[in-house]
């Protein structure tokens, strides 16, 4: 399934014909290939109250019906109750378990995990450790992220607890992602000592690429730091000139479709199906 953050249209005319064009071409994919499945979509939606533009987005998210609502940095409830309303489902990020209970007490329908090393802002907590713990008392749907670039990765995410892999990063890097040219090279060209963690930019610990700090002609030592949490990104130049990318930046060595990527997804999830256990414990 796929899904863009609502941020990524400027304005909510253009959100609209975005939910209208994907809405209509998975309704024709779908009439055209009655016993193909196809999967719903998602928009990701900012909750956090410096968000000046999360009223206007939910009214265009509402008047589609989106089917899947990611939320993030904030408290979920309300979106929850309106997108319940049409019988869309909720899922919502976090990077503490304390974040977790908070999101399964607004009533939402699954938690994405972001962890230590994601793309945006990511979580500082060790997966490992984290999805153990948050499965202690969740049960339900879970989705893990940070730096997931393949079907090993992916099939390590289902072992550990989770129910689906959540992946950013890598799907920039394919020719379809409408992004700069010069990301997509620095994605493939750059490794994780290329990563900076700051709240510089918007008051809360992202990764961003070093090189396209100092491509956008940027001193961080002499920039005036975020003082408060300010994801308002409608003006912003944060995620246009500073590039987010995860740890997963590493394992980027080719820019591809994004069909290809997703077939070569599925084949090395398959082949990590047939991994053998860990001899010595698995023959004992
Ligand atoms: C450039 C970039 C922008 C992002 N913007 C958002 C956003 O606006 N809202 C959101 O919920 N997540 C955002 N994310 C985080 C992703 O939803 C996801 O959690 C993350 O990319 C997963 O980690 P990975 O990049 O290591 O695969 C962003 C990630 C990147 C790389």
């Amino acid at each position: 399934m796929g899904s863009f953050p609502t941020f990524n249209t400027r304005t909510q005319d253009l959100l609209d014909s975005w939910l209208m064009q994907i809405s209509s071409e998975l309704a024709e994919y779908a009439a055209a290939n009655p016993k193909k499945p196809v999967a719903p979509f998602a928009v990701n939606l900012v909750v956090h109250a410096s968000n000046t533009r999360l009223e206007s987005d939910r009214v265009v998210v509402k008047k589609h019906q989106v089917p899947f609502v990611i939320t993030s940095q904030g408290n979920p409830a309300d979106v929850v109750a309106e997108v319940h309303e049409w019988g869309g489902l909720v899922f919502h990020d976090v990077i503490r378990a304390d974040h977790a209970k908070k999101a399964i007490q607004a009533g939402v329908d699954g938690i994405i995990i972001v962890t230590a090393g994601a793309g945006g802002h990511a979580g500082e907590i060790n997966p490992f450790a984290l999805v153990r713990e948050i499965r202690e008392f969740w049960d339900g749907p879970l989705a893990l992220a940070g730096a997931i670039n393949d079907g090993m990765s992916m099939r390590a995410a289902e072992i550990l607890g989770a129910d689906f892999s959540y992946m950013g990063t890598r799907f920039i890097a394919t020719e379809e992602a409408e992004v700069d040219p010069d990301y997509k090279s620095m994605l493939v060209d750059s490794q994780i000592s290329d990563l900076i963690y700051t709240d510089t930019f918007t008051g809360v610990k992202c990764n961003f690429l070093k090189p396209s700090i100092a491509r956008a002609g940027v001193d961080l030592a002499n920039f005036e730091a975020k003082t408060h949490v300010d994801l308002d990104l409608g003006e912003s130049n944060a995620w246009k000139d500073f590039w987010s990318a995860g740890h997963g930046v590493a394992g980027i060595k080719h820019v591809l479709p994004m069909a290809e990527l997703v077939e070569q997804l599925k084949e090395e999830y398959r082949g990590a199906l047939s991994v053998p256990a860990f001899n010595v414990i698995a023959d004992k």
